[in-house]
């Protein structure tokens, strides 16, 4: 982020106190603080008791073998019955679990007990085909409700799933499975997206086509796009045909609170992404928690919509296990924002009369530019919260979020957090806080966050430094997938007892957080997380590529963008002019990872800025692809070549 922009984020005075009548309401109670503050580990273990626990635990943290947590590790749940049976028995059944919404505008819903019935189906399947507690299962579908009922399946029987965002291509989908060592994958035939039924099986088959003595068994396929695929007889089966004989009656067995639930691979600094590993009962009780009191829900009357996919970390916690275990009834819509329409999300708000929303900047401002008629022509009176996440969201689009969608009424709670602290971190409580346009504000009762300088010391407030969480906290990662010391270095290394964020940040005079983008060399992409590293692994597995540095620059929708600068071979130097390697190697990084690490812009450079260590200056090449002046360049090995490529850009 510029300079500029953050003097201007942390200028902005704006003040929006809670309105007294729905603090009367609120679920949050500002004595939430004072219980958490007062003693934190009973706070979290009161919050634990709100799940149903076949074995009550005794001990609630476990933190002698720092950093590896263990919560509530002698008590025993099933994850699945929480989000599904105890509201059933509860009289629950008929309420609506998921009003799924199509593309194309077909629709189904479920109750509680229709979702129930069709977890404990899926259940039978998956043990049926020899899927026991621990085995990892990949899962690679759009957003149907099966996506949902193969995760609690999965879940139900102790199993560990991997969700693999539909949007990634088949090279990424098969290192995910060979990491995990998935021994089934679900997959559907296709999805709807733009109008278009684009085809997820073929990745499937390129995924295990491709991998030596792949580990995986069978591959369940759920009919949704309708289009024609292949079929490897003996591995492939159909996830309708498969599930129709199964009994809808299943047992949930009891799991220690420590069992693996999911792991989520997600970008780190290097080519090679992490299997960020969560587990059951610490997940589910801060998931379920801060869904609870950050949006305000009612499960009684509510009807709350999150646009995440469940591919990634906040269709997980805030699409899955969040509103489930707390008995939500929930808008789950399958396709793009703007299709068949401009207006489809709004017109879903009126439909099924939406009155909690959680979504991300980058769509919020792409709307914005689209002006307010499109929403203004829908009734969103129904709307009551309004939540954002995923980056920083800009004090104008928060404000227009408010006034447009929100009708100048609702809070808008921004939501801090990462796939690796499992749920929300940092928000404002709605009812409780006074709200400030651009800041995250403060940590949840039970979260101890710091700002720290580059020696460790906290900053005072009003100066920037490093994110820190200095107190384990339940929804926390368990570790990186195969690799106990990546896990250490990553995020304990750099402060010793407090975790390492990758954020930079500030506390200002009123002790509200202000986040101020990664310090790491990831990117933030439209609120999804990119390598640099595994971004050039891709452009130089190219051929015509010799050498690469990517980096970020802002950009106007989707906060950050993908810009690259290529070394192109000598060898290859008449195979192509710029304009077509350049969109050569668009199209090669969004095959190699899929389409959202597709470079906003390719350039050929006969050299990169480096020091005389050989270090590229990314510092640099962001001032180009920022079209800024270009800063101080002392130290590069030959100041000349910054000279050499903002000519040859211009
Ligand atoms: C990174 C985590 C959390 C689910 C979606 C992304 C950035 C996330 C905010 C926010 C400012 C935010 C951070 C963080 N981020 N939410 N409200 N304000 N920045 O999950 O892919 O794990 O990425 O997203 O930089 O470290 P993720």
């Amino acid at each position: 982020m510029s300079s500029n922009s953050i003097d201007s984020l942390l200028s902005e005075s704006r003040r929006f106190p809670p309105d007294p009548q729905f603090a009367a309401h609120a679920i949050a109670t500002p004595e939430l603080y004072e219980r958490a503050k007062a003693d934190r580990l009973s706070f979290w273990a009161e919050q634990a008791r709100e799940l149903h626990w076949s074995t009550p635990f005794t001990q609630t943290l476990d933190w002698s073998d720092a950093p590896f947590a263990r919560w509530f590790a002698d008590g025993t749940l099933n994850v699945a019955y929480n989000c599904l049976d105890r509201h059933v028995l509860a009289g629950k059944g008929d309420r609506v679990a998921l009003h799924w919404e199509g593309e194309p505008g077909d629709t189904r819903t479920l109750t509680y007990a229709q979702l129930t019935a069709e977890v404990k189906r899926a259940a039978n399947l998956l043990t049926a085909r020899g899927i026991r507690e621990g085995d990892r299962v990949a899962i690679y579908l759009p957003v149907v409700p099966e996506a949902v009922v193969a995760m609690l399946a999965i879940a139900r029987i102790g199993a560990v799933h991997s969700v693999v965002f539909g949007g990634f291509s088949a090279e990424s989908l098969r290192a995910r499975i060979e990491d995990a060592q998935a021994k089934l994958v679900i997959t559907a035939d296709g999805g709807w997206r733009k109008g278009r039924v684009f085809p997820l099986k073929p990745a499937v088959d390129a995924a295990l086509a491709a991998g030596d003595a792949s580990t995986v068994e069978r591959v369940l396929v759920v009919r949704r796009g309708g289009n024609d695929v292949d079929w490897v007889e003996g591995r492939d089966l159909w996830w309708h045909e498969e599930l129709a004989p199964m009994d809808a009656e299943h047992v949930a067995q009891p799991f220690p609170a420590e069992n693996p639930l999911f792991i989520l691979y997600t970008s780190g600094t290097t080519g090679r992404p992490k299997g960020i590993l969560h587990t059951s009962g610490g997940y589910l009780t801060h998931v379920a928690y801060t869904h609870r009191n950050v949006f305000d829900l009612h499960a009684e009357t509510d009807v709350y919509w999150c646009t995440a996919d469940v591919g990634w970390i906040t269709g997980h916690s805030y699409v899955v296990y969040g509103p489930l275990a707390n008995g939500a009834t929930q808008v789950l819509y399958e396709g793009t924002p703007d299709t068949p329409h401009p207006g489809r999300w709004w017109e879903l708000i009126q439909k099924y009369g939406v009155t909690i929303f959680y979504t991300a900047p980058t769509a919020i401002r792409s709307f914005m530019k689209l002006g307010d008629d499109i929403p203004r022509s829908f009734d969103l009176s129904s709307l009551r919260v309004l939540g954002s996440v995923g980056e920083p969201i800009n004090p104008e689009a928060w404000v227009w979020f408010r006034e447009v969608i929100g009708g100048g009424r609702t809070p808008i709670v921004d939501t801090w957090w990462q796939t690796e602290t499992g749920g929300i971190m940092v928000s404002a409580l709605p009812g409780i806080t006074s709200l400030k346009p651009g800041s995250a504000q403060v940590p949840l009762p039970g979260i101890s966050i710091d700002v720290l300088g580059e020696d460790g010391a906290p900053v005072p407030r009003g100066s920037g430094g490093l994110l820190v969480v200095t107190e384990p906290w339940p929804g926390m990662l368990r570790g990186v997938w195969g690799d106990p010391e990546r896990y250490r270095e990553t995020y304990w290394e750099r402060f010793g007892d407090k975790y390492f964020a990758g954020d930079g940040a500030r506390f200002d005079e009123d002790g509200d957080l202000w986040l101020l983008g990664r310090v790491d060399d990831v990117l933030n992409v439209s609120g999804h997380r990119l390598s640099t590293a595994e971004i050039e692994s891709a452009l130089v597995s190219h051929p015509w590529v010799a050498e690469a540095a990517v980096v970020g620059a802002s950009d106007e929708t989707t906060g950050q963008a993908v810009v690259a600068f290529v070394i192109i071979k000598v060898a290859e130097a008449d195979v192509a002019t710029a304009e077509e390697a350049a969109r050569a190697l668009r199209a090669h990084v969004a095959e190699q990872i899929g389409a959202i690490a597709r470079p906003r812009q390719v350039y050929v450079v006969s050299e990169l800025p480096k020091t005389r260590s050989g270090k590229i200056m990314r510092r640099l090449l962001r001032d180009v692809a920022e079209g800024r002046e270009i800063g101080d360049t002392t130290t590069l090995a030959d100041t000349s070549v910054m000279q050499i490529i903002s000519d040859r850009l211009r």
